[in-house]
């Protein structure tokens, strides 16, 4: 009998004092939700999300999403008043852990043009760098510096505060010679690892398919601890890179190091966009088919969001580190396929031709792009001498394992090629980057 006060104590006290924390962290924070509940109910329940109003610092309007902090795996809402702001990290469980900051290199080029809105509205601070001045359309939170990662004056205080490394700055043979291409990924790739700091919480680097090469036959499809065998220019530096890479993860750095295949959508300006560029030359110089060599070749692919995707999943993936992904779209489309899917989105029908050698040659794609250029078409895919050229690149190891990838649990959005790849002309289109009659 005696037990029953203490057992109604005991009672009283576990009821109470959650309830009382709770309040005082609803009071302290000062936000006054939609829904009329406590934000870190609402955060540390696994109820759907409210979406909270207010002001924000700079004393604009506010409503919406905010990510809460470095690894908090649940979303945290936009508080009510700027003070809120800074009870935030208080009502977090992780509130030791600082945000994620990235450094993000290859900030000028496409996929970075990609990967760095995706990195913001996720949440993350983000250190950008190219070695031209700053572009005029990055954001004002972006902090941009113009570097080359090659030069020997040093990287100044490039990782100051920096949790993640993107490292994405790289030469390919669309634009560059061998020995640029060897400064600019074997070269600037070591000299941004040596200044690396211990504590770096994450290093991304973002290699090629075309470390496995096209020469020696691997075991298909090819997975990612088959010893690679890189057969041209390109191909070489990646690889070399990678020894870098991997140097510095055996010394203690945790890398990740991203394999994508030919990457496509809005804004690129080869492989399949200048598949594109060549179809609606044909399209603009009157022809009604497109006309591809009769032998199909197998082809590989990604869309850009994907990559983005996946570069962001593995990046806080805690078993990724030390392991390297192939990125590439399940589907292997034919050149037949390919050639049909762009025919499709430029108003054409496919051919198929004898000769490898079909189609409008050089010189005359080169005087259509004239005539387009002056008709006020913009100028930035390229135009290759070979036509079509994506589609006929055979290769022997084209199959490559996407189970390391899946294990992640990672799952592609964009698999459906034939809708994804129409988009992205209609993008080219409505940019003027091709023009359709
Ligand atoms: N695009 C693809 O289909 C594809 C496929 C597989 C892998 N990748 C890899 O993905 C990465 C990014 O590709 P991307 O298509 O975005 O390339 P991109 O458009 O050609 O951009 C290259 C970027 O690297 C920077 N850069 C080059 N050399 C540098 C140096 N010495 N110091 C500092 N920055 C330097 C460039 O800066 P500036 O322009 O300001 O000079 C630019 O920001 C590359 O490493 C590439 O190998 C690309």
């Amino acid at each position: 009998m005696r037990a029953r006060p203490v057992v109604l104590a005991v009672a009283t006290l576990q009821l109470a004092l959650p309830t009382s924390m709770l309040v005082a962290r609803w009071l302290d924070e000062g936000s006054r939700p939609v829904s009329e509940r406590p934000a870190s109910w609402q955060m540390y329940s696994a109820e759907p999300p409210v979406t909270y109003t207010g002001t924000d610092a700079a004393g604009r309007d506010s409503v919406g999403r905010r990510s809460c902090c470095t690894r908090c795996p649940r979303t945290w809402y936009r508080p009510a008043e700027p003070r809120a702001l800074v009870a935030r990290a208080s009502l977090c469980e992780f509130e030791a852990v600082p945000r994620r900051h990235a450094l993000l290199t290859g900030a000028t080029g496409w996929i970075a043009s990609h990967l760095l809105p995706a990195l913001l509205a996720d949440g993350w601070t983000v250190r950008a760098c190219g070695r031209r001045p700053r572009p005029h359309w990055f954001p004002e939170q972006v902090d941009y510096r113009s570097v080359d990662l090659t030069g020997d004056e040093g990287l100044g205080g490039l990782y100051d505060g920096v949790t993640h490394l993107f490292h994405l700055a790289g030469a390919s043979s669309s634009t560059a010679t061998e020995q640029e291409m060897h400064r600019s990924n074997v070269l600037a790739t070591r000299q941004l690892l040596a200044a690396a700091p211990p504590g770096l919480e994450r290093v991304l680097y973002m290699s090629s398919s075309s470390v496995y090469g096209e020469e020696v036959q691997l075991p298909s499809p090819v997975t990612e601890d088959v010893p690679p065998s890189p057969s041209r220019g390109y191909g070489k530096a990646k690889w070399e890179s990678e020894q870098e890479v991997w140097a510095q993860g055996a010394a203690g750095l945790p890398v990740v190091v991203l394999r994508p295949v030919s990457i496509f959508g809005p804004g690129n300006i080869k492989l399949l966009g200048s598949a594109v560029l060549d179809t609606a030359l044909e399209a603009w110089a009157g022809l009604d088919t497109l006309a591809v060599h009769a032998r199909p070749i197998e082809q590989r692919l990604v869309h850009i969001e994907d990559l983005v995707r996946a570069s962001l999943h593995l990046v806080e993936h805690e078993a990724a580190v030390g392991h390297a992904y192939n990125v590439v779209t399940e589907d292997h489309p034919s050149s037949h396929d390919l050639a049909s899917i762009l025919a499709e989105g430029l108003g054409m029908r496919l051919e198929l031709a004898d000769e490898p050698d079909c189609g409008l040659g050089y010189e005359d794609r080169s005087a259509t792009r004239q005539q387009m250029l002056g008709q006020g078409m913009q100028p930035h895919i390229l135009l290759t001498e070979q036509r079509l050229r994506l589609l006929r690149k055979a290769n022997r190891n084209n199959r490559l394992s996407v189970d390391a990838l899946l294990a992640t649990d990672f799952r592609f959005a964009r698999a459906d090629l034939g809708p994804a790849i129409h988009q992205s002309i209609e993008w080219y289109r409505n940019n003027r980057w091709i023009l359709t009659r």
